[in-house]
């Protein structure tokens, strides 16, 4: 029997039609209206034609992260051949770090755009979420837009999964608009984050809809660590520094939108803004609005947010669906080419909050290699937030592996963002306000404000040795720390703090 006119069939049915080599478009930004049926179903065929001695692999493109039955379920069936543009899945790092699979580390704001544009090839196959889809083939998507839009005009072949699990109203958040090719681009016009300039669904040829799977699966809830000493501390450092900037009047009296990446700083940073009454009631444009966000706009302090994606837990997927007048009009979702757009992000004058696994004492930042070689996540939207914004703040623990790790280093092994694009440093030592210094002036306030006490000695020395240029740097010694790590387990081997933990010690990932 038909859905709307178009042909039923199972996951398993759709997952025979997809062959080796296939490129597949899924839906997903974060497990957010990450398609689920038809990546299990892959899966399953991956091992039986395994099993069989066959090859079986598909090249895997999706808005950002997914859940774990995309990205873990395919990699464990080792079904993955080429991956982009982001992942966060333990199992799939470990076959990208050992050079199994291929994978594209790229801003989420490109991705559309390198879609329509055929820097990936030919996209054989769309999966894609969706609360409804019509006759004429308007798609209602789910918790998030991420790059469904363009993958379904892009896709040869589209398949829709829809979900009863969602709730319909869900796209009475959605604007969704997908820009013209350059050079007829029209500017992005937003005043404002909850400002509307499309339609609440995406549009694809029903010609090309090969397959609807009706599922009823609730988004995979995400995992964040509770707020712990450090990043309250580190909540704290910038907390009071937004406070300060307002006093001064560097940030209008109204406050400015801000963008907070996810993780359990990012998530303590944004509970002490909502705690904090010198703060006033503040709106959000971001990529990724999550349980603790919805909880602030409950209480007012959250007036509103523009964002690609709903990363809820099941509870507060419950909130939504019971208070959804509530929250639609206060919550705009859109595909991610518009919530990280940077030009958007630069008009609005967004405050950008994001983690670094490591930053050198001149300023740089490195969100993304472990030792330059190792991939933890990706870049993500942390470039189309931080090289536009009006403030950007990079925040991290000071120590790493119970103090064998310095996550401020002379120079970092990667670059994900560099000096330019980096105001503020924040570890839960204290906060180096870059602004207006030039490097030698940076490295001292980063070392003293930000560094572990255990490691500033060594810091300073390395700045002292090396002073005669505009970024002093010794060649031969800036990695020295890494080579430590990589050799003994710890980048002060001799170091009594160091020592003492060594038995926790794993650097990779
Ligand atoms: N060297 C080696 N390992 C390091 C490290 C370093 N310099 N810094 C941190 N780590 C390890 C931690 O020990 C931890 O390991 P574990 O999982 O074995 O415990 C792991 O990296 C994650 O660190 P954690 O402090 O828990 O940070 P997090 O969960 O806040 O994530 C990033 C930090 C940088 C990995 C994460 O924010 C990210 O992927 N960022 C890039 C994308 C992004 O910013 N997106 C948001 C844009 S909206």
């Amino acid at each position: 029997m038909g859905f709307q006119g178009f042909p039923m069939l199972t996951a398993d049915e759709v997952a025979s039609l997809i062959p080796h080599d296939a490129m597949v478009a899924f839906s997903g930004f974060t497990p957010a209206g990450t398609a689920k049926a038809v990546p299990q179903a892959l899966a399953r065929r991956a091992s039986d034609l395994h099993s069989a001695g066959l090859p079986y692999q598909i090249r895997v493109l999706t808005g950002a992260s997914t859940g774990t039955s995309l990205d873990d379920t395919l990699a464990k069936a080792d079904a993955i051949s080429w991956r982009a543009p982001y992942q966060s899945s333990s199992v799939l790092r470990k076959q990208i770090n050992q050079g199994d699979v291929a994978f594209v580390d790229m801003h989420l704001s490109h991705v559309p755009q390198s879609v329509l544009f055929g820097f990936f090839g030919k996209i054989d196959f769309a999966v894609i979420e969706a609360t409804d889809i019509t006759p004429d083939g308007r798609v209602y998507l789910s918790t998030s837009i991420g790059a469904s839009p363009t993958f379904l005009q892009a896709a040869e072949n589209v398949i829709i999964e829809v979900n009863r699990s969602h709730s319909h109203r869900l796209s009475d958040m959605a604007d969704i608009v997908v820009p013209k090719p350059p050079p007829h681009r029209h500017a992005i016009d937003l005043d404002h984050p909850l400002e509307r300039i499309g339609k609440p669904y995406a549009r694809v040829d029903p010609e090309k809809v090969i397959a609807i799977v009706e599922t009823n699966e609730p988004d995979e809830p995400a995992h964040f660590a509770d707020p712990d000493e450090v990043s309250n501390a580190i909540a704290d450092h910038v907390v009071k520094f937004l406070t300060k900037e307002l006093a001064c009047g560097r940030i209008p009296r109204e406050f400015l939108p801000l963008q907070s990446g996810v993780g359990n700083v990012a998530n303590a940073v944004l509970q002490g803004i909502g705690e904090n009454p010198e703060i006033p009631n503040f709106m959000m444009y971001t990529e990724v609005l999550q349980s603790s966000a919805l909880e602030l706009m409950l209480q007012g302090r959250l007036l509103g947010a523009s964002t690609c994606a709903l990363v809820l837990s099941a509870e507060a997927t419950r909130q939504v669906t019971d208070n959804i007048d509530f929250f639609a009009t206060r919550t705009v979702l859109r595909p991610q080419e518009i919530s990280n757009n940077p030009a958007a992000v630069r008009q609005l004058g967004i405050i950008a909050m994001n983690t670094a696994l490591e930053v050198d004492i001149f300023g740089h930042v490195n969100s993304t290699h472990v030792c330059g070689q190792q991939i933890m996540n990706g870049i993500g939207g942390s470039g189309d937030f931080a090289r536009n914004a009006y403030q950007s703040i990079f925040m991290c623990p000071s120590v790493a592996k119970g103090g064998r790790i310095s996550t401020i280093v002379p120079m970092c092994t990667h670059v994900d963002h560099n000096e330019h694009s980096v105001h503020v440093v924040v570890t839960e030592q204290g906060l180096a306000d870059l602004r207006g210094l030039a490097p030698q002036q940076r490295a001292s306030t980063i070392i003293d404000r930000c560094a572990h006490p255990m490691y500033r000695d060594y810091l300073h020395r390395y700045l002292r040795e090396e002073n005669s240029s505009h970024i002093p740097h010794d060649l031969s010694r800036c990695f020295e720390l890494h080579q430590n790590l990589l050799q003994t387990g710890a980048m002060l081997p001799d170091c009594s703090f160091t020592r003492v933990n060594q038995p926790e010690m794993h650097c990779g990932v």
